[in-house]
């Protein structure tokens, strides 16, 4: 038998609307409007109020209310302050439901401010959506609501430049949303990592990578993963590896594995590596090639029942600059047949890797489908997009599901300055971050000074050393480099 289709909700008449609409702008103003009558009330009693005495007192009473008004004005407000700081946080908060209700109706979303609370960032509010609109479409339209709020500045208030909607886990009918007035992350002092004076870490837990807007921690967590850091010149991508590199060096059962792109930023890491490789081809090739070779035999034993993978210790493999390894516009016949050979070896490893506990981490300026094949971009579970030089790029690193069409997450709009993010008004570090299954959050990345890895390099090679002495096996600090 059919199913009888469900009676449509019964729409109000014209009259109807028109009477909901007004109610609706009504209560909207109706802290101004309160106040408006309540003066109203007072001066037109003045007239024609019945005794001359009651209207001489309410003229009276006005005229005190004005030049307590203008006493507030004029005096320093710092010593007015604790007095005039509630009325007017309530006339700011009335004007801010005001613009968010007008904001979300403009990108089709309706909803009620529930509470206002004061941000680092801002404001916080707790927002309760209503009728058909869920917290993801408040999400999705967040670019539309920061811009339209944007254009209602508030005279004492910088203005909106963006909107964060976060969902309330034990609530998917509410949504905690900041209102982004100042960019903590011009700010250009770096964050540092909190474990940079650990001595032993596992790098299967959560490692402390970046914080968000309000100073909160990010974390990463590569167990069952692998992670792709894209972004322009000189945008952060050698310096986002730190904490990683050295999460895996200070795991006694980890083995860090290097392919050292750029000839930089690794060469400081190699003490504590158990294999590392330079720009060279062939090198980078055997290396590669010994990593499959170990995937392989990993496979067969846990095929064969003979070990798990949490048998095995965990391989990272990083890789800085991948375009080095995969880019085909190399010329002799040489580096054509290598660039073939490591490509597959990446392929397979990328693919197949998780299972045998090896975790990638690459790097690279150039994420297009050219330099790195969209089979194998795809593959990376979680993308840390820096500063880049166009929204494609950006839509790239972050993928198809994260890109400036699914919410406006766009690297691009990172500010930076030319090559050099260091310059006033750069914002090194900062990227839109795609970890944990969540969308992008835009975070500033931890920073291990150029000491500080100095530091955990020796830190490793003498734990190494010690591991040695009391005989654990010498694979396990990277002995066989
Ligand atoms: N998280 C951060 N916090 C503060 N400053 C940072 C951060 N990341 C990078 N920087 C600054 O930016 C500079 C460039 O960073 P980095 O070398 O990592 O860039 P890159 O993206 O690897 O560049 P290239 O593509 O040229 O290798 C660093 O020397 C540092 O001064
Ligand atoms: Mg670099």
């Amino acid at each position: 038998m059919m199913s009888r289709n469900p009676a449509p909700p019964r729409q109000p008449s014209p009259i109807g609307y028109a009477i909901i609409a007004t109610a609706r702008a009504l209560g909207r103003w109706r802290l101004e409007l309160a106040t408006l009558t309540a003066t109203i009330l007072i001066i037109g009693n003045a007239y024609t109020g019945i005794s001359p005495i009651a209207q001489t007192a309410t003229l009276a009473l006005a005229a005190g209310i004005t030049a307590f008004l203008i006493t507030i004005a004029v005096l320093d407000r710092a010593l007015l302050a604790p007095i005039t700081a509630p009325p007017r946080r309530r006339l700011r908060h009335a004007r801010i439901r005001r613009h968010w209700q007008n904001a979300a109706q403009h990108a089709g979303c309706t909803s009620r401010v529930a509470r206002i609370e004061p941000s680092p960032v801002g404001e916080a509010l707790t927002i309760k959506v209503t009728d058909k609109t869920t917290v993801k479409d408040l999400d999705t339209q967040a670019g539309r609501i920061a811009t339209r709020l944007a254009g209602h500045p508030l005279a004492t208030q910088p203005k909106i430049r963006e909107v964060n909607v976060n969902t309330i886990r034990q609530d998917p009918s509410r949504a905690r949303v900041l209102l982004v007035r100042r960019d903590p992350f011009d700010d250009p002092r770096p964050v540092p990592w909190p474990n940079e004076h650990a001595t032993q870490l596992r790098f299967d837990d959560p490692i402390p990578f970046a914080v968000d807007i309000e100073g909160r921690p990010i974390p990463v967590d590569l167990s069952n993963g692998h992670l792709l850091i894209g972004g322009a010149t000189g945008a952060g991508k050698s310096i986002a590896f730190r904490p990683l590199l050295a999460s895996a060096a200070l795991d006694p059962h980890a083995q860090l594995w290097l392919l050292d792109g750029k000839e930089i930023e690794f060469t400081a890491w190699a003490p504590a590596a158990t294999q590392y490789s330079d720009a060279n081809l062939t090198a980078a090739k055997k290396l590669l090639a010994a990593l499959d070779d170990e995937m392989t035999g990993r496979y067969q034993q846990i095929k064969s029942g003979a070990m798990t993978a949490h048998d095995f210790p965990r391989i990272v493999l990083a890789v800085d600059e991948i375009a080095i390894y995969l880019n085909t516009a190399s010329t002799t016949k040489q580096d054509g047949s290598n660039i073939k050979a490591i490509a597959e070896h990446m392929r397979r490893i990328i693919s197949l890797g998780r299972a045998a506990r090896i975790t990638i981490i690459a790097a690279t300026q150039q994420p297009d489908a050219d330099t790195i094949p969209t089979q194998i971009r795809n593959i990376f579970t979680d993308r840390f997009a820096l500063r880049c030089s166009t929204s494609q790029m950006s839509d790239m690193i972050l993928g198809p599901w994260a890109g400036k069409d699914q919410g406006g997450y766009d690297a691009s709009k990172i500010v930076g300055q030319g090559d050099d993010p260091n310059l006033p008004g750069g914002q090194p570090g900062v990227g839109y971050l795609l970890t944990g299954g969540r969308r992008p959050r835009r975070v500033r990345g931890v920073f291990v000074t150029n000491q500080g890895v100095e530091a955990i390099v020796s830190r490793v090679v003498g734990l190494r050393l010690d591991a040695g002495l009391d005989g654990v096996e010498a694979s396990v600090w990277g002995s066989d480099a």
